[in-house]
């Protein structure tokens, strides 16, 4: 079987490679030459572990090409995912502006190249609103030239569950995949290219109808989202009545019905997909004469997570965070971490953006590491005329600092000897949003240490 795949983004080229791996004729398509030319080389675009391994291997085994046209890549392709951006638009829902673009290109591609055999499977992994499928059957229908020419096609949904940084193995060993269709013949299909990696684990395989398909990759970020904006509130109510957030998560966490994982107290959540599929799905349900509470609330409780590091580091200065006399200038702050969550490049939506951006109005001084993430935030930062320092070396970047904030949770820094941190710093003091260390040894050594939901004092370690 041969599939084509649209964009070469995040969701394209994880898709692509990882087709190409089990066995799949994958023909790649992006509309940017320059990109088409570097993945030709083997070279991605994106940070992901592992991905320039299987995009290599794809290539030299002759399994994956990469085009700059549609209809070369469509040619003998049984399905053609769509994996193009859905960015934010304005009032909050996913402009589908690229998904129909995509569409309508579709319809023009079979109907200059007439099937006569098998029918073309639209499989749409962009995250989109329920009731695109549709949206995309009729503007394939519109687009055909010739009506007189026999092309058929079905429209599918076939949402994505990828996380950044881990998202070749999440492809490969899913916990479930879900089609959105509605006929027998493209169920088999469907499943018969997903067989390598259903047969391989414990995958459930779900086949519901487009709108339902659809509905479950927002709730299934939503959920997610709303499990994080609820152990932030928890760990935010800890800290005022003394109770150890650590502790907390983990025996809520042991009750079966609730699991441990996602439920890590931190800066709040950001990435391209959660405030973007969040605000889609409340859009959706304004649209729809449902109000979603529960969803708007963990928005909200996000928007003021995303403050929590200001608030603590104002307090910690005695300064107003509206300050407008620039109270921070005197201050030199570090911080570590500038990708929305480790093992990724990614700075979209992430906390350090808003937060050296009020460091900055604020007067202070900021030199920011990160592993692999700094061009990508200078990129922003440059636009925006923000002048900070960067350091390569997490070190040396706290050197004479008063102050340093952990936002991203690299696992590297938790290797790092804090005694050498604290001899170059002008003050021995750590804000530290993701839990890495322990605040008992940290406070015993002598450091001013902050985290989210957990003590500061230096009494009980349990
Ligand atoms: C998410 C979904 O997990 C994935 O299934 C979907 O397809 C795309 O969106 P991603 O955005 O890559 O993936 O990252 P994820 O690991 O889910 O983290 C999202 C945000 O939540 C990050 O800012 C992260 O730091 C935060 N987070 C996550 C927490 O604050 N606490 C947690 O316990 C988990």
């Amino acid at each position: 079987m041969k599939v084509a795949v649209v964009g070469t983004g995040y969701v394209g080229l994880v898709t692509a490679v990882c087709f190409a791996r089990i066995g799949i004729k994958v023909a790649a398509v992006d509309k940017d030459p320059n990109k088409i030319q570097a993945l030709r080389a083997g070279k991605s675009p994106i940070y992901e572990p592992g991905i320039e391994d299987l995009l290599r291997s794809g290539i030299e085994e002759g399994r994956l090409t990469f085009h700059t046209q549609l209809a070369e890549a469509l040619e003998n392709a049984r399905v053609v995912f769509i994996c193009v951006g859905t960015p934010q638009s304005q009032d909050g829902h996913a402009n589908l502006d690229y998904v129909f673009q995509v569409a309508s290109e579709i319809g023009e591609c079979i109907s200059l190249k007439p099937r006569y055999k098998d029918s073309l499977i639209v499989a749409t992994k962009s995250t989109v609103p329920v009731g695109t499928a549709a949206n995309i059957k009729k503007i394939i229908e519109d687009h055909l030239i010739s009506k007189a020419v026999s092309s058929s096609f079905e429209v599918v949904s076939n949402p994505e569950f990828l996380k950044e940084g881990d998202a070749i193995n999440d492809f490969m060993n899913p916990d479930r995949v879900v089609i959105g269709c509605h006929s027998k013949e493209t169920e088999g299909v469907m499943h018969k290219l997903y067989g390598p990696i259903l047969n391989n684990n414990d995958a459930a395989w779900f086949c519901m109808k487009p709108e339902s398909s659809e509905l479950t990759k927002y709730a299934s970020n939503a959920m997610l989202a709303t499990r994080i904006s609820f152990i932030n509130e928890i760990a935010n109510l800890s800290e005022k009545v003394g109770a150890n957030i650590d502790d907390v998560k983990k025996a809520v966490g042991a009750d079966k019905r609730i699991g441990q994982s996602f439920l890590n107290p931190g800066p709040g959540f950001g990435g391209s997909c959660f405030p973007k599929d969040v605000s889609a799905l409340l859009t959706l349900g304004d649209r729809a004469g449902e109000d979603l509470k529960v969803i708007r609330a963990t928005l909200q409780t996000n928007q003021y997570q995303k403050k929590i590091l200001l608030k603590k580091i104002s307090r910690l200065f005695s300064i107003d965070p509206s300050d407008t006399t620039q109270p921070l200038a005197d201050r030199r702050i570090t911080v570590w971490g500038l990708a929305f969550k480790a093992n990724t490049d990614d700075v979209r939506e992430s906390i350090s953006l808003d937060l050296v951006r009020d460091l900055v109005r604020l007067g202070a001084e900021v030199v920011a590491h990160d592993y692999i993430a700094i061009d990508n935030f200078r990129t922003i930062m440059s636009q925006e005329a923000i002048l900070i320092t960067y350091d390569s070396d997490p070190i040396k970047a706290s050197m004479n600092s008063d102050l340093l904030v952990i936002v991203t949770e690299w696992a590297d820094y938790k290797k790092i000897d804090l005694e050498k941190v604290g001899s170059i710093m002008k003050y021995k003091q750590i804000i530290d949003a993701r839990n890495l260390f322990s605040p008992y040894e940290l406070i015993r050594s002598g450091w001013m240490y902050d985290s989210i939901g957990r003590p500061k004092d230096k009494d009980k370690d349990k």
